[in-house]
């Protein structure tokens, strides 16, 4: 039987979404009505073989046997359930049968306020499948967004409360999906403060497991991305699933092997008890899924092309990021005027493009010199900055940079969503904060979280944010988010709070289209890819260590593009570890990230360091535009090598860059050889300081490079020739 190229058909009663390698099947249970899975892989076509005597034994019945799309609590399959509702009388049971389906060509964006992917009639077809509970009135949809091109499936779910009383939903899934029997592992990014995402690979055994964030924000100590692999899959080999979720809010994945050998793999919010009157629904954050037969590689590859093409909204997310100086690491608190202005004369001079002002710049009546005060008043500091921030940046914004290319750019740091106690608006408005009733509000670096569910609070950041960013030619923000959320009044604050909070970041992305927006929390706290839709890149960790930083860029790029990484060059000896590397090396890893800066006070640096500067941002801005919208090939990973190698290649596949460091001395042994990979077999690359090779002996041979002692490193660029 020919294949289909529809994206999504319907014959017999059995969907099926089409990607170039992928089939994800399922059908409708002719004596339930239940969905069931039959696929989600590598292509299959035509009927689908059963064994027709299967055996049924034992306590546990159908339910808990087979394959479920839409899998209930309370009826007899005992494992995650993909929603739990509390019915009007008590209890929690539903039983959701098929009523009929719509396909959608193209797609807007999330739906009900929440961040999601879009894309062209030509690019993705959405097929919403309706479902009802015919004794509570209570419907459902699911939606299944195909990216054929990216063999990507985006899933979501929505409840619609059509009874005559009010349920509560307890749980909502974005995406629940049954694996046949099979041995799994499944990898995750794990981490805390500044020393986020690093992989976890487990094997997936009997029972659940689960992990996730309770904290209110996506957070540095899980990140809302799983995969699940066979035991020998690789990088670039074997099936791999990736997972992820486009929240920002507290999340769930859970993996559970069941009973009977089949594996779920679950994910959505957690913390939910949303109410829903008559007439009234819950939407589910968008989970994204892809499949590929080329190892993890293949999934990050295809994720990070869906991301930049199909989430990012912002006009920069596939332009040059310009190279920036961040005053953070170098002056801390200790800024005003004078010391900013020496800042930006400094930064001119080496050629950087864009000055960033972090935090230390406002508050009148309680200035922030340090974190204990100032949160929530966003007027700049009159001792610090006298006649406001407009001779700042009139300043800043008319310093020619070195090259005289361009003029420097000003850029600043605020954190909105928070408040100190010791400030003019915790003043005015204490009830503004999350609290639960008497109970004592819980400080973390001094500071309170403003309740972002509040209309009041979402209008008064849209215009604190605003009367800021119309104060002065300011064409870049970048937006903190510095503890995790507590007191939070009820079950449903921290969704309503994230749907608040995509509001604002929705008026004023879309109000500031020119403004290029950085996210940040405590660096990569808040690293998801709700942030993506409207943030198109994120400072990735508070530890700007070279060494830590390849594990932590290598472990966000399983999800997430370089693009969206900000990467900065620091001091040394380094201010989170104390360790010493050279600069060149600080600077190769910094350009693995899209968006390239300093974070230190030139005044500190050598002479020596001071005069290679110039040209390490020379190099950094050669290579950007491939770092920012080529494929990456993860070579070598730092958990398994002392070379770890990344190589990007640029869409069209005529350019490429390598990255390969070293990161223990080699001391009397031959280097092994770095075998490049995603290049055409036949044509013919040059190599810059090498000379010209053949593709088939570059993947198959490799290139060959020496380094003396520990933290060597090399970024070597690449063209296609012939
Ligand atoms: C945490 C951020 O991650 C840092 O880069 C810096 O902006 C500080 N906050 C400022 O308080």
């Amino acid at each position: 039987m020919a294949a289909s190229t529809e994206p999504i058909t319907f014959d017999k009663e059995t969907f099926t979404l089409t990607g170039r390698n992928l089939t994800y099947k399922f059908h409708v249970d002719a004596s339930t009505s239940d969905l069931r899975t039959d696929h989600f892989g590598a292509r299959i076509t035509g009927p689908i073989p059963n064994d027709p005597n299967p055996i049924i034994d034992g306590w546990t019945g159908m339910p808990d046997r087979v394959r479920r799309e839409f899998p209930d609590a309370g009826r007899g399959d005992f494992r995650v359930p993909a929603f739990r509702i509390r019915q009007a009388e008590g209890h929690t049971v539903s039983e959701f049968k098929y009523m009929d389906f719509d396909v959608v060509k193209g797609k807007e964006g999330g739906l009900n306020g929440l961040p999601g992917t879009f894309g062209e009639e030509t690019d993705v077809s959405t097929l919403v499948v309706r479902l009802v509970d015919e004794l509570s009135g209570i419907e459902a949809e699911l939606r299944y967004s195909v990216f054929p091109g990216l063999d990507g499936v985006v899933r979501s779910s929505r409840v619609i409360n059509r009874s005559s009383q009010a349920v509560t939903v307890e749980e909502l899934k974005s995406l629940s999906v049954d694996f046949p029997v099979d041995e799994f592992e499944m990898i995750g990014l794990r981490g805390d403060w500044a020393r986020e995402a690093h992989r976890v690979r487990r094997k997936v055994d009997y029972g659940v497991q689960s992990f996730g964030s309770t904290t209110g924000f996506s957070s540095h100590l899980h990140n809302p991305f799983g995969a699940l692999v066979h035991p020998s899959t690789t990088e670039s080999q074997g099936e791999a699933w990736g997972f992820s979720l486009v929240y920002s809010g507290s999340w769930t994945i859970n993996v559970e092997k069941g009973s009977q050998g089949l594996t779920r793999v679950s994910a959505g919010p957690n913390q939910l008890s949303w109410e829903l009157k008559p007439g009234e629904s819950l939407t589910s954050p968008e989970c994204v899924s892809v499949y590929s037969a080329n190892g993890l590689g293949g999934v990050s590859r295809s994720l990070h092309r869906l991301y930049r093409n199909h989430l990012m909204r912002s006009k920069f997310a596939t332009s040059d990021r310009p190279v920036l100086l961040n005053s953070w690491e170098g002056l801390y608190f200790d800024i005003d005027q004078e010391r900013m202005v020496n800042l930006a004369e400094e930064s001119a001079a080496l050629g950087v493009k864009l000055l960033v002002m972090d935090d230390g710049w406002f508050g009148k009546e309680y200035p922030r010199t340090s974190d204990a005060a100032g949160l929530g008043d966003w007027v700049p500091n009159p001792e610090r900055f006298p006649e406001g921030l407009a001779p700042l940046v009139e300043k800043v914004t008319s310093l020619k940079v070195a090259d005289y290319s361009t003029t420097l750019r000003f850029g600043i740091w605020v954190e909105p969503e928070m408040v100190n106690p010791q400030s003019a608006l915790y003043n005015e408005h204490p009830d503004w904060v999350l609290h639960a009733g008497k109970y004592p509000r819980t400080e973390q670096r001094n500071q309170l979280v403003l309740n972002l569910a509040l209309p009041e609070v979402q209008e008064f950041i849209i215009a604190a944010m605003s009367t800021l960013l119309e104060s002065a030619d300011i064409t870049y923000v970048k937006w903190d988010h510095n503890r995790g959320l507590a007191e939070m009044p009820s079950q449903s604050a921290n969704h309503a709070y994230m749907l608040g909070m995509y509001r604002v970041f929705d008026v004023l992305t879309t109000r500031f289209r020119d403004v290029l927006w950085e996210g940040c929390a405590s660096g990569g706290g808040r690293f998801d890819a709700g942030i993506l839709q409207y943030f198109p890149q994120v400072w990735t960790s508070d530890d700007s260590d070279a060494v830590e930083r390849i594990f932590i860029q290598f472990g966000s790029s399983l999800a997430y593009p370089a693009s969206a990484m900000g990467c900065h060059v620091s001091s040394v000896p380094n201010h989170q570890t104390g360790r010493t590397t050279p600069l060149s090396f600080r600077a190769h890893v910094a350009m693995m990230g899209g968006s390239f800066g300093l974070e230190l006070n030139p005044a500190d640096m050598s002479d020596d360091d001071k005069r290679a500067i110039p040209a390490l941002i020379d190099l950094a801005e050669r290579v950007n535009p491939i770092v920012l919208k080529g494929d990456m090939y993860r070579l070598a990973l730092p958990e398994e090598s002392n070379w770890p190698a990344a190589l990007f290649i640029s869409e069209n596949g005529a350019q490429g860059v390598l990255f390969y460091f070293q990161l223990s001395p080699n001391v009397n042994h031959t280097m092994p050889r770095i075998k490049l990979q995603g290049l055409e077999p036949e044509a013919t690359y040059l190599v810059d300081g090498d000379g010209q090779f053949s593709g088939l002996t570059l993947m198959n041979l490799g290139l060959q490079y020496s380094f003396r002692t520990e933290y060597g490193s090399r970024v070597v660029l690449i063209q296609r020739i012939v």
